[in-house]
């Protein structure tokens, strides 16, 4: 987390001290650092500069327009999943024409939406819904841009939740079917305009070897494909994992030069590892990365409530849980929490540190060493910046979380905390 750091005691985001944003806009909180989020664009375009490459931003990451918006003035492009996320990247003065659109089930409306603002290209994940795109582009008298996305079953090694390039994930076709499926597309779909390959096979890789299998496996595709059909792009998904548990800046420059990638998973090994064998394709390369891209750019921060001594366990009891943070309980994430401000004590002690919802896995880390703090101070739940709000509800009525994006000294809310209206806005009695 290259733009968060403690400076005389107090962690600060790029030049702005957390715990006066805290005490400002109150919590739970979600801070970005724009520095971040345009240093890991920056350095992921740098290692890919012998390709003639395209990054897609992977907009469930983080989907705020401030956030969006930022990374299309970098340049990039956008991975959508919905015509929601389309919508929200046209807001924050996104290209259509830099968007591919993924997933599995698109409905109609969401495949006019997309041919309407003159998208990118279609990931496909079915002939049922290449057809399907053929058919509505076809009544409407447009050419739809397709790309199919092949499964390549290989094990991208990651938590089971969140691995997709296995025959037995829902996404994608078979890697044994990919070359009739397009014969047939290619034969019968006359609204389609055959564009690229695409493939993904998992987030949160802290391995360069899953990477390297798969694009071993699917490259002799890629260029019969090519071969055939005159495809211009290849994607390779997104997947780059983050360091989970190395989350801060040391403040020491020396050691965050030699450490300046300290992922498991360098996006300098990457790129060494992928690029020798993507450059010969003679191809546009797309890549969709989300997590590597927003995650070490963003914490949540809470407020310790209550403290409660049990048999077993020492609850610290925080204002954010489950419905703020999921990952914790849903993917048994493991997220570094710190405090604000940093006691004079160095003494630590093993704590579950539990939000307010009524279910038991409302956690956001158990048997977790943490320095003493006590009711009323903040802690900071760091690399939450993937994720994170993206996915956080209304689960027991609370209202979603606010947003700031730091740049400099310059904090700015990109999105008010919800009041109970807006939580209720559209309910009506029967
Ligand atoms: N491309 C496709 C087609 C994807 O499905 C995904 C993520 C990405 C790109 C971006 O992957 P990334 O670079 O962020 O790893 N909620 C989970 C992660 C779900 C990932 C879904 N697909 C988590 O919090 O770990």
């Amino acid at each position: 987390m290259h733009s968060f750091r403690y400076h005389q005691g107090q962690l600060f985001a790029e030049n702005v001290p957390l715990q006066s944003l805290a005490e400002k806009h109150g919590t739970p909180l979600y801070v970005y650092s724009k520095a971040t989020i345009t240093g890991h664009f920056t350095r992921l375009d740098a290692s890919l500069a012998k390709l003639n490459h395209l990054i897609c931003y992977a907009v469930k990451a983080n989907s705020n327009i401030a956030v969006l918006s930022t990374i299309a003035k970098l340049g990039g492009g956008f991975d959508i999943v919905s015509a929601g996320e389309l919508y929200r990247v046209i807001k924050a003065g996104g290209d259509p024409a830099k968007c591919t659109f993924a997933g599995v089930g698109k409905t109609r409306d969401e495949i006019e939406y997309a041919l309407k603002q003159g998208i990118y290209c279609f990931n496909a994940e079915s002939e049922a819904e290449l057809h399907y795109i053929n058919q509505v582009a076809g009544e409407l008298g447009m050419k739809a841009p397709v790309a199919v996305r092949v499964n390549p079953n290989v094990d991208a090694k990651t938590h089971a939740k969140i691995t997709t390039g296995k025959s037995e994930n829902k996404f994608g076709i078979d890697f044994d079917q990919i070359l009739d499926v397009y014969a047939r597309a290619a034969a019968s779909c006359p609204h389609l305009v055959i564009k690229g390959l695409q493939m993904h096979i998992g987030s949160q890789l802290t391995n360069v070897a899953p990477f390297l299998e798969a694009v071993q496996k699917v490259i002799p595709l890629v260029t019969e494909v090519k071969a055939k059909y005159g495809i211009e792009f290849f994607s390779i998904g997104g997947g780059i994992g983050i360091n989970y548990k190395q989350s801060l800046d040391s403040g020491d420059a020396a050691w965050w030069q030699e450490n300046a990638e300290v992922h498991p998973l360098t996006v300098q090994a990457y790129a060494e590892a992928v690029v020798p064998h993507l450059e010969p394709l003679g191809l546009r390369i797309l890549c969709e990365p989300g997590r590597f891209m927003v995650g070490n750019a963003g914490v949540m921060l809470t407020k310790v409530l209550y403290e409660k001594r049990g048999a077993a366990k020492v609850f610290k009891i925080v204002d954010a849980g489950m419905n703020d943070l999921i990952r914790p309980t849903l993917y048994e994430g493991w997220h570094q929490i710190v405090p604000l401000k940093q006691p004079a004590d160095a003494t630590v002690e093993k704590v579950d540190v539990v939000g307010p919802i009524c279910e038991s896995g409302d956690f956001l880390a158990q048997n977790r060493e943490i320095p003493l703090v006590k009711a009323g101070e903040y802690l900071a739940v760091l690399s939450a910046g993937a994720y994170g709000f993206t996915m956080a509800s209304n689960y027991n009525t609370r209202p979603m979380p606010a947003e700031i994006l730091v740049d400099g000294d310059k904090a700015t809310v990109v999105r008010e905390r919800q009041t109970l209206e807006d939580v209720l806005k559209g309910e009506h009695l029967a």
